[in-house]
């Protein structure tokens, strides 16, 4: 049996349905189903399992995620760590990062919050920036699998782009940079920092002052990995102070954001309400069938958690 917990009774129903006809063999039941009896669930797909909650499970043959960020069930210190873990991985998540990316990094160089503050106020402001696409290395930090799928997007464009990961790499379209002793390289020269980095011990709090002090003056910042990726007050700071000339948000410390957060009306900020790669649940429902057939067949699965590098 594969157990869904994911909010709202609807839309475990809709996960349900698509799994009935993907994977007709195996019962799909929503987490809070009346008839589930603990031992027979193998599967588990889930968003923000409560405490407790996957442990109970003695049959569990793997977790899944419902999104690429795993920190919603590692955070949980009984989540059954010999089972594995399956983080998202549709193609389409790619598709919508890499269109999100891009986006944001279009309204950063095209001045698009100067022109909606504008244009809620009826003033003509006119202005034509400098520099074109070519001229604006785009950096993004978090070369991997979202990563990697904006780097065509933004090259087609006409972005200069750089990477930097955790482990050396070669991608088609990039500069890449790898480790602490790169990082001061792939900033210097990055006009757009992007993050898509996972949530991990390593990565909380990286974007801070001293970091966003090693971008070049008038550089802007788009952060769509996690708010903890991010000391939200140095990076205001760095706006307020015009070293940084913009940022693009889409993931914060508290979520919702709460209303009286200073970012909602910052001249110099965008706010998205964690929408940058939300893949449609069929395609998700997909990725996960797809696997669990391998997996039942003997071949592994995609996309695993690493515990010892946290993501
Ligand atoms: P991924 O394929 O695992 O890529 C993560 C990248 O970060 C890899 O390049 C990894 O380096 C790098 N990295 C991790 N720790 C690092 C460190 N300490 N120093 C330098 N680089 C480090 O994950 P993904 O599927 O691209 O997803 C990335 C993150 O995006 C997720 O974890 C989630 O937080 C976020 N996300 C957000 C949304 C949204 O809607 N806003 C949607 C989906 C995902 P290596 O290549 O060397 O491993
Ligand atoms: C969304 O933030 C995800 O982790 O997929």
């Amino acid at each position: 049996m594969l157990v869904v917990k994911a909010a709202g009774a609807e839309i475990r129903q809709e996960w349900c349905d698509h799994f009935a006809g993907l994977l007709p063999d195996l019962a799909a039941r929503s987490f809070d189903a009346p008839d589930i009896r603990d031992e027979e669930v193998t599967y588990a797909l889930v968003w923000e399992p409560d405490p407790g909650w996957l442990a109970r499970f003695p049959k569990l043959r793997a977790i899944f995620s419902l999104g690429a960020g795993v920190e919603h069930i590692t955070a949980d210190p009984t989540w059954p760590r010999h089972v594995p873990l399956v983080r998202m991985g549709s193609e389409e998540t790619g598709q919508r990062m890499g269109e999100y990316v891009a986006w944001a990094c279009l309204s950063l160089l095209r001045d698009a919050r100067d022109f909606a503050l504008a244009q809620a106020e009826r003033r003509w402001d006119y202005k034509v920036g400098d520099a074109t696409a070519q001229d604006v290395q785009v950096g993004i930090m978090g070369m991997g699998r979202l990563g990697g799928a904006a780097v065509p997007m933004l090259r087609g464009l006409g972005f200069p782009v750089a990477g930097w990961s955790r482990s050396p790499k070669v991608v088609e379209g990039a500069i890449c940079f790898a480790g602490p002793e790169e990082l001061d390289a792939f900033l210097a020269e990055t006009r757009i920092l992007v993050c898509l980095l996972p949530a991990t011990p390593e990565t909380e709090r990286i974007v801070d002052a001293a970091l966003l002090a090693k971008l070049p003056r008038g550089a802007a910042v788009v952060n769509a990995g996690r708010g903890s990726n991010l000391v939200t007050a140095d990076l205001i700071a760095a706006l307020d102070s015009g070293h940084l000339s913009g940022a693009v948000l889409d993931v914060f410390d508290r979520e919702p954001l709460p209303a009286e957060n200073p970012l909602w009306s910052h001249p110099k900020v965008t706010v998205t309400p964690h929408v940058a790669s939300i893949a449609r649940r069929r395609e998700r429902a997909r990725f996960v069938a797809g696997a669990i057939r391998d997996f039942e067949a003997g071949r592994p699965l995609p996309n695993l958690y690493h515990p010892d590098r946290g993501y």
